[in-house]
């Protein structure tokens, strides 16, 4: 069985609506981490559930950091310049995504090797806290940093912002390639 990562983001004329397709792709990926959990929790890991958590680790692998960047390499610069306020919040905006990537290290060592998921207690503990940090992070970012941030850039910062985010993606690197 092959995993691979499919881009959330199709369109990349405008950088804030690649960001939002991937915070409403998160969201929902969020949902089936949850429910991931649930039937590990119900039952004996089997190999379908196992190429679950595999499939599942494939995505948050690329889409957590491919997002991250896509906003403090595409996005923030744009805004150094900006009011306060929209600088307070991207300092905090940048200490969630650390946090955030803390949570997956723990969570990863279990999805991307569920044969080491022997206690399935704690794996649905690490997915629920990583999956709560994660979805207040999206939400906050989605009703209340994008629609500010949108009033302040011209269309041809969101151009901009777009095209950072492909250069993004063709560089193998950072190690973005498709796995
Ligand atoms: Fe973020
Ligand atoms: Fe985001």
């Amino acid at each position: 069985m092959e995993f691979r990562f499919t881009d959330p983001a199709s369109d990349f004329s405008d950088g804030l609506a690649v960001l939002s397709a991937y915070h409403q792709s998160l969201l929902a990926q969020g949902k089936q981490l949850l429910l991931l959990a649930d039937d590990i929790v119900a039952g004996e890991m089997q190999e379908a559930l196992a190429n679950r958590c595999i499939a599942m680790h494939c995505y948050y692998f690329h889409a957590n950091r491919l997002h991250h960047l896509d906003e403090e390499r595409g996005l923030f610069p744009l805004l150094l310049d900006g009011e306060q306020l929209i600088i307070g919040m991207m300092d905090l905006l940048v200490q969630d995504h650390q946090d955030i990537e803390e949570d997956w290290e723990a969570l990863s060592r279990l999805l991307g090797s569920p044969r080491n998921i022997t206690d399935a207690q704690e794996f649905q503990r690490l997915a629920a806290v990583f999956e709560k940090k994660q979805r207040e992070h999206l939400l906050r970012e989605e009703e209340d940093f994008l629609p500010r941030v949108a009033t302040l850039l011209s269309a041809e910062q969101k151009a901009q912002a777009g095209a950072s985010m492909v250069r993004l993606r063709n560089q193998k690197q950072v190690g973005l390639a498709s796995a």
